[in-house]
């Protein structure tokens, strides 16, 4: 590595949380650490803004698996390529973000071997929220050039999320589908997708302001499932514009089979990707018997994130984000946001930014 090059970098880590604290809630801090020599295949990110994802949160309350103490946050990130192990190497200079998931390339069904998303855990030992990350080269992708760093920022976990959401729900163009919960990272950019594959979406919501920001990318309408009587509104307004759901596409769980089987089509798909309204999910010989499908998701392959790339370069797709925070130190405003989910599109972090206290 170049005498020019940084030897440490600021991270943002977990630290336990203290005990006595009830409910549980790790720390998170910012910290120096060194930056590794590059070995062959690594290259040098100076990273230009990252991203939160719910999970952020989860790990932080220690509702999620393999959670590493003295780890880095973040599984989401953009940056500039300012070393590379072989000099001659293409990548040197070039703008690119992080591949957000370990441990599956591009086997259809799922991960041909151990998975692990960046950040947080102890596979892989890697996240994004630094301002220098050492990474494998073949573990980024370069960023399309109607992008900023931290509109891509924005985009690679919840993107190759919602990519393989609706190739899994079959939506193409001319598709009637139904995406839960709008205001969250996942959902906005299955809208934005859908949208540009020309299928018709409706929505749901906890907030009207959200229903509306939706309408303005392109959805036709939406109800609030915060409403006991949203499966008849959403009824009422598909029976409005002569529609019949070919598909779900679910961040809650609970009763979404259930709410949403008499407006679905016979052999409909409902996708789930989250548990936001609930752990399990139910289902009655109705659905069974209509022969409507619940279908599990979890992110997707390399390949996957290639290909969502390619369609959101193709679209020249804008990833929707709510707010800019100013420097790590500010991420802590990021995790209250999260918490509240007042926002509607991603919370980025411009990196290297003075860490200004954001007032949110
Ligand atoms: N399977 C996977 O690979 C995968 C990948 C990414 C995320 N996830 C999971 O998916 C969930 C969403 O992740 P995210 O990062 O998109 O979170 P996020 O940006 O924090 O958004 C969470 C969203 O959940 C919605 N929500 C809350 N209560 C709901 C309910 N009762 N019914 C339907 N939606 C409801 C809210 O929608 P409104 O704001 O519109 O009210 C909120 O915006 C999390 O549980 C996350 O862990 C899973």
């Amino acid at each position: 590595m170049s005498a020019k090059l940084p030897r440490t970098t600021k991270a943002l880590v977990i630290r336990k949380s203290p005990p006595g604290r009830s409910p549980l809630f790790h720390d998170a801090v910012v910290q120096d650490q060194p930056i590794p020599a590059l070995k062959p295949g690594e290259i040098l990110v100076k990273m230009g803004a990252v991203a939160f994802n719910h999970r952020d949160l989860w790990i932080r309350k220690g509702m999620y698996p393999r959670i590493a103490i003295g780890s880095t946050f973040g599984s989401d990130g953009a940056g500039t390529v300012i070393a590379t192990a072989d000099p001659a190497d293409p990548l040197l200079k070039q703008r690119v973000f992080l591949t957000p998931m370990r441990g599956w390339e591009s086997n259809p069904d799922g991960p041909e071997s151990n998975f692990g998303i960046l950040g947080g855990g102890s596979f892989p030992s890697l996240g994004t929220f630094a301002e220098y990350v050492v990474v494998q080269r073949a573990e980024v992708i370069p960023t399309p050039a109607h992008l900023n760093d931290e509109q891509m920022a924005a985009w690679p976990l919840a993107g190759l999320t919602a990519w393989r959401s609706i190739a899994l729900a079959h939506v193409s163009r001319g598709k009637t589908v139904l995406i839960t919960g709008i205001g969250g990272g996942v959902a906005i950019l299955a809208l934005q997708i859908c949208v540009a594959m020309g299928a018709a979406v409706y929505v749901t919501s906890g907030s009207q302001e959200k229903i509306d920001k939706a309408v303005k990318l392109g959805a036709k309408g939406g109800v609030r499932y915060s409403e006991d009587s949203w499966p008849d509104a959403l009824g009422a307004l598909l029976k409005q514009h002569r529609k019949q759901l070919d598909a779900v596409i679910d961040a809650g769980g609970d009763e979404i089979m259930i709410k949403t089987s008499q407006y679905l089509k016979a052999g409909g798909r409902v996708v789930c990707y989250g548990m936001t309204a609930g752990p399990t999910i139910s289902m009655t010989m109705r659905e069974v018997m209509r022969g409507q499908q619940l279908i599990g998701t979890m992110m997707g392959s390399r390949a996957d994130m290639v290909a969502a790339t390619d369609f959101l370069a193709q679209h020249k797709i804008i990833p929707v984000v709510a707010t800019v925070l100013p420097g790590l130190a500010a991420a802590a405003d990021g995790f209250k946001t999260m918490e509240k989910g007042s926002q509607f599109g991603k919370l980025v972090i411009k990196v290297g930014e003075p860490s200004v206290k954001a007032n949110l």
